[in-house]
């Protein structure tokens, strides 16, 4: 397993650029040599990160590697992270940028006691009061991720202001998730950091490092457990949700013992489980999370390895995309039987599709993000009923039970700036919007009530548009750095209708 992720990563390199294929030893060494001398001080010495991201082939997998040669030359702006062109020669920027695709000599550990090693308790709950100490409704507050500078907002879903802001970890992975009461969140960030967020006291209250790359993580249906995904190392951590304190780490391994990622973890309320997704064996997971779990996980056999994946609405079943992408696949978790194959061809984004109710039987809907179409299946039979053509491949569909309408994004393309209301009747557009000419307009979440939503401008210069559900009509703009989610306490605890999971 480990030879073929070198393979791969060193066919990736070849295909990047033909300069990082011939990189000589000798230049391979000058750059672990600028690394210590430049860069250890903020991204650690093992390249982990510290005051700056961890700086792993895995770290930098979402960003091209012209741009990682361009931060390292030029900077980012408003951060710590300044330019290194009038440093360094042009050549010696190359072999760095080279230098942090490739994966350390020695393979990167992060142990059970590096996992309790970083953890640190800010606030002691038991000495914090136990009702909101704000006028809003806790149920209808969302937490917002401002992904341009690393920030959290926690905004007041009715009057549409900001309570609190605090500093993320670099880079929030995955949705936030809450307990069952909807106090605390718990959020994850790309570098394997968890944060424990109490909204009641609007206040920090536990932080640990379970990994150096991580997926997501999700909360058990009683709140007393967390259980984070990562791909580095390839395990699963479950975590004392009270406090984040460790409580196991169960490395992912296949049924014939080979080591695999993690993409995704998920909550399965009525089942009281949690449904676990492996990228590099052909297996999903289920941990029970009832009364005191034993963490052993129930195997089941996949016909594909799991990229993506959502659940009928009972979660019976589970909708899952491949890496074949050629359409999913539909597991019976009760079973543990592939139960049908659904033809989805566009690469479907499963995990952010959304469900209701149409002429008295179940659709799912789908947006495709390598193709500009929404694909919509009924749940019953597994038969796409429609495909409906879009203005260019979306990632994020949302709706709520009160909303006609379930609000898909463009996300790729010159229509970025796009937003198609579907109607869930007729499945057709009823209303495209352009927000904000020109910027790229995502991911929507309704209001505790559906009568309001909020939507991003995703852009530095961004902000947060509230809408009315119904007359379509803006009603207020609040500027944010790339407001990339937002996620609204209720619709979260309740699974409702029409949000993601
Ligand atoms: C003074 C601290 C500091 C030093 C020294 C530093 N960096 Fe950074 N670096 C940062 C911070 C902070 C960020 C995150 C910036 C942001 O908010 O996007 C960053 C971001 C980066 C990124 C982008 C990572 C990502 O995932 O987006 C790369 C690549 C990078 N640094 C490489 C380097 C290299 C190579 C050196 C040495 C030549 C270096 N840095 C030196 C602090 C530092």
């Amino acid at each position: 397993m480990k030879r073929r992720l070198l393979l791969t990563l060193a066919c990736l390199g070849a295909v990047q650029g033909g300069a990082a294929a011939s990189l000589s030893g000798a230049a391979l060494e000058q750059a672990a040599q600028d690394y210590q001398a430049q860069c250890q001080g903020c991204h650690g010495v093992q390249r982990f990160g510290a005051s700056g991201p961890a700086l792993l082939p895995e770290s930098l997998s979402r960003i091209k590697p012209a741009e990682v040669r361009e931060v390292i030359a030029k900077g980012r702006p408003a951060s710590q992270m300044a330019g290194y062109a009038g440093v360094l020669s042009d050549a010696r920027l190359d072999a760095l940028a080279d230098y942090l695709q490739r994966p350390p000599a020695t393979p990167p550990s992060w142990s059970s006691e590096d996992i309790r090693a970083s953890h640190s308790l800010l606030n002691d709950i038991g000495r914090l009061p136990a009702t909101p100490q704000h006028n809003a409704d806790p149920l209808n507050l969302f937490v917002v991720v401002e992904a341009g500078d690393h920030h959290i907002d926690i905004l007041d879903g009715d009057r549409f202001t900001v309570l609190a802001r605090f500093a993320s970890h670099f880079a929030v992975h995955g949705g936030p998730k809450f307990s069952p009461d909807g106090r605390f969140v718990y959020i994850a960030s790309r570098d394997g950091w968890i944060s424990l967020y109490d909204l009641y006291n609007l206040k920090l209250i536990a932080e640990i490092r379970a990994g150096l790359n991580t997926r997501n993580l999700a909360v058990s249906k009683d709140g007393r457990w967390v259980l984070v995904g990562n791909y580095l190392p390839g395990n699963l951590i479950v975590l004392d949700a009270r406090d984040l304190s460790l409580v196991r780490n169960i490395p992912a391994l296949g049924q014939d013992g080979s080591p695999s990622r993690v993409s995704a973890v998920y909550t399965a309320p009525p089942r009281d489980s949690f449904i676990v997704a492996l990228k590099d064996v052909k297996e999903v997971w289920e941990l029970s999370s009832r009364d005191t779990p034993d963490w052993q996980p129930r195997r089941i056999h996949a016909e594909d390895y799991l990229d993506d994946f959502s659940f009928s609405p009972d979660y019976h079943q589970l909708l899952a995309t491949s890496r074949k992408a050629e359409g999913g696949q539909v597991i019976d978790l009760d079973s543990g039987r592939a139960v049908s194959e659904i033809a989805l061809p566009g690469m479907p984004h499963l995990g952010s599709g959304t469900y209701w109710q149409r002429n008295g039987r179940w659709v799912f809907a789908t947006p495709n993000i390598s193709k500009g179409l929404i694909s919509v299946i009924d749940l019953e039979t597994w038969k796409l009923i429609k495909e409906i053509p879009t203005l260019g491949p979306g990632f994020f569909m949302r709706s709520h039970i009160n909303s006609p309408y379930a609000w898909s994004d463009v996300f790729f393309g010159p229509d970025n700036d796009a937003i198609q209301l579907i109607d869930k009747q007729t499945l057709e557009i009823a209303h495209t919007l352009r927000p904000m000419p020109g910027k790229t307009a995502a991911h929507v979440e309704f209001t505790h009530d559906g009568r309001y939503l909020l939507l991003s401008i995703w852009a530095s210069d961004g902000a947060l548009i509230v809408y009315d559900s119904h007359s379509l009509k803006e009603i207020k703009r609040i500027p944010m750095n790339k407001p990339s989610g937002k996620y609204n306490v209720g619709n979260k605890i309740e699974f409702a209708e029409g949000t993601s999971h």
